[in-house]
């Protein structure tokens, strides 16, 4: 269908399903397991209503913010997922495109199909970018990778810390890839098994030994703000704190680790209400994230409200440009915008400020 005919963000998982590689639909697509965390991530957000006030002056509404000190466009952010060629034959560049046109951050995964520096160098001047970072082994790797990034102007640093070993996602081990290696492990010179799944073809470049221990190394080696992605209750997200990092992204990985994990909106409820007991919240320089299953702008009001800086957005981007390429990406954005400046106005917040936690009912997911 044309691109005006897609209303929202679930509209392009169908058409990708239809139109894109098999392949490349079984590694997006799948999730650990029996996939209840994946589904339960969007449903977690079916138990939060909303508490709209009224007579407020809804003329003007802006929902652009501030992300670990960079401006955004919105409170929502592309996070990083692998292996953007399997979409699309220009891969993570249709999302560089489309978010430097919109004002939107972009999280370049380490394991890009793009090279690193190509995606950054498609950059328009001034467009912020962050870097996920997958731990090699071998430290001299991940030194280089993360001083070149802070180099070419990377912002923030997101350490994936839910996967010492990726999970189990059975619709992608159905599949042989010929050739699913990412642009770093090519450039390592690293070998790939070509018959497990692309999920399991990355596995390399993971290190299940690193431990809290090796938090203070980063921050010797870079200056960037530091993020933990995947943390997954309120001990470690006080731990994340009081090592002086600059914020965690609640997150299960998009369902795809551990299966029966929590979704983030869920854990982002305990985490706040820890954070406030030690003063530790709010405080910009701790700023915390959530990722998983968002799909409508009515998703991501709801985890501002309940104390998310912003949100990450994984699936419905690569399914955008896997069945329309840099269009496809862009139109996914506008349609957040319309979405954000209805919404904002329905709820009666003018500005991302007045989306408050009284402004959700979330006493179902443990606040009263
Ligand atoms: C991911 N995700 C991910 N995370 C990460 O830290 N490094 C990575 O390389 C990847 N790769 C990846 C590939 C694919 C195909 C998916 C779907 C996800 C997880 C991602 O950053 C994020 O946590 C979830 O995608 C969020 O859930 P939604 O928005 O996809 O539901």
């Amino acid at each position: 269908p044309p691109l005006d005919e897609i209303l929202n963000l679930h509209d392009f998982e169908a058409i990708a399903r239809a139109v894109m590689p098999e392949k490349g639909w079984a590694y997006y697509s799948s999730a650990a397991d029996d996939e209840i965390t994946h589904r339960e991530n969007h449903l977690a957000y079916h138990r939060i209503w909303f508490r709209p006030r009224i007579l407020r002056d809804v003329t003007a509404v802006d929902w652009s913010t501030t992300i670990l000190g960079q401006k955004s466009s919105m409170p929502v952010y592309i996070t990083a997922t692998a292996l953007g060629k399997l979409g699309h034959p220009d891969g993570e560049l249709n999302l560089t495109r489309a978010a430097g046109k919109a004002g939107v951050i972009q999280m370049i995964p380490t394991l890009a199909s793009c090279s690193f520096d190509e995606l950054v160098d498609a950059a328009l001047e001034g467009q912020t970018q962050f870097m996920q970072l997958y731990v090699n082994k071998d430290r001299a790797i991940t030194k280089r990778i993360v001083q070149h990034a802070e180099k070419r102007g990377i912002k923030g640093l997101f350490i994936t810390v839910d996967a010492p070993q990726l999970g189990r996602r059975e619709k992608d081990m159905r599949m042989k890839f010929e050739d699913a290696g990412s642009a770093v492990q090519r450039e390592a010179g690293e070998e790939v098994n070509k018959n497990e799944g692309a999920a399991r073809a990355i596995s390399s470049f993971i290190d299940p030994g690193l431990c809290w221990k090796d938090i203070p190394w980063f921050q010797s080696i870079t200056k960037m703000p530091i993020i933990l992605k995947g943390v997954q209750c309120w001990e470690d997200a006080v731990m994340a704190a009081e090592a002086g990092l600059q914020g965690v992204v609640l997150s299960n990985h998009g369902g795809r680790q551990l299966d029966f994990a929590r979704s983030g909106i869920e854990i982002l409820v305990e985490v706040v209400s820890a954070l406030r007991e030690r003063n530790l919240f709010p405080n910009p320089n701790f700023q915390l994230f959530v990722d998983g299953g968002v799909r409508r702008a009515t998703d991501v009001l709801k985890a501002v409200a309940l104390g998310a800086t912003a949100v990450g957005i994984g699936r419905p981007f690569i399914y955008s440009y896997s069945a329309y390429g840099q269009d496809g990406v862009e139109r996914a954005i506008r349609i957040l915008n319309d979405e954000f400046e209805m919404n904002m106005r329905l709820i009666g917040a003018p500005t991302i400020k007045d989306v408050v936690p009284s402004m959700v009912d979330a006493s179902s997911i443990g606040i009263h």
